[in-house]
C-alpha cells in the first residue's frame, strides 16, 4: 500500500498550474517516498536528492534522468523556482509522467519521509571517489545547490554516511548539478547490471 500525503509548500510552488499538464507528475509530487516498494522493505531504487536546487533546467534534466533510470527524485526546499517554470518543463520534456518526484519542505521533512539507511553527500571537497562505493537500492544520493554546493551544516548532518567526490582535473571547481547526478546514478545502476533496462 502506498502512503499518499500532501507535501507542504507544493501549492506555493505552482502545483496548481502543473496539474492539468502533467497529472501523473503531480500525483507523484504528492507521493510519500518509497512509493515503489511495499512498506517496511528496502526501496528497489536509488533516491536522488537535490537540496535547494536553484536552476530549473537542471531539475528538468534530472526529471528526465530519473524517468530513464527508474530512480526517485527528491527535491528539498526551499526551491529556487516555481515547479510550473517553463524551462523546467521543457528540460523534462514529456517525461514528467514517467518520473517519481517528491518535494519536501526542508531537509528534516525529507529525512522523516525517506528514512534512509545510507546517504552519500556529493561535494567536490571530499576525498573519497564516488567510484569506490558499492551502492545499494535505497541509498540516497544527495547533491547541493548550484551556486554554493552543500553547506557545512548539511555536510555535518547525522544522516550522512559519507562525503564523495567525482574526480576532475586540477583547478576545476565543480561539474554541473544534473551531470553530476546522472553520472553517479548511472554508476550505481551499472553496479546492479542496469537491472530492468532494455
Ligand atoms: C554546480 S555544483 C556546486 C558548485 C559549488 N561551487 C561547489 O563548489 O560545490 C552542484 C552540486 O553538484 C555536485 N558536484 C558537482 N561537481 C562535483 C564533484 N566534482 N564532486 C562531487 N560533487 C559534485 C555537488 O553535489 C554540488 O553541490
Amino acid at each position: 500500500m502506498s502512503v499518499l500525503r500532501r507535501v507542504p509548500e507544493i501549492d506555493s510552488h505552482g502545483l496548481a498550474g502543473l496539474l492539468p499538464i502533467c497529472p501523473h507528475f503531480s500525483t507523484a509530487l504528492l507521493a510519500h517516498a518509497g512509493i515503489n516498494s511495499p512498506p517496511g522493505t528496502v526501496p528497489r531504487v536509488f533516491r536522488v536528492m537535490f537540496h535547494e536546487p536553484r536552476i530549473p533546467p537542471n531539475t528538468g534534466n534530472a526529471i528526465r534522468m530519473v524517468a530513464g533510470t527508474g530512480c526517485e527524485l527528491h527535491l528539498v526546499g526551499p526551491l529556487g523556482f516555481d515547479l510550473s517554470e517553463p524551462k523546467l518543463k521543457r528540460a523534462g520534456l514529456d517525461y514528467h509522467d514517467l518520473a517519481t518526484v517528491t518535494v519536501h519542505e526542508n531537509l528534516t521533512a525529507a529525512w522523516e519521509a525517506v528514512t534512509p539507511a545510507r546517504v552519500f553527500a556529493f561535494t567536490a571537497h571530499a576525498t573519497t571517489s564516488y567510484a569506490d562505493i558499492a551502492y545499494q537500492p535505497g541509498d540516497v544520493l544527495l547533491f547541493g545547490p548550484e551556486p554554493t554546493g552543500l553547506s557545512e551544516e548539511v555536510l555535518a548532518d547525522e544522516h550522512i554516511t559519507e562525503r564523495l567526490r567525482i574526480p576532475m582535473l586540477p583547478g576545476r571547481r565543480s561539474l554541473n548539478l544534473s551531470n553530476a547526478a546522472a553520472l553517479v546514478t548511472y554508476e550505481a545502476w551499472r553496479q546492479h547490471g542496469f537491472k530492468g533496462a532494455v
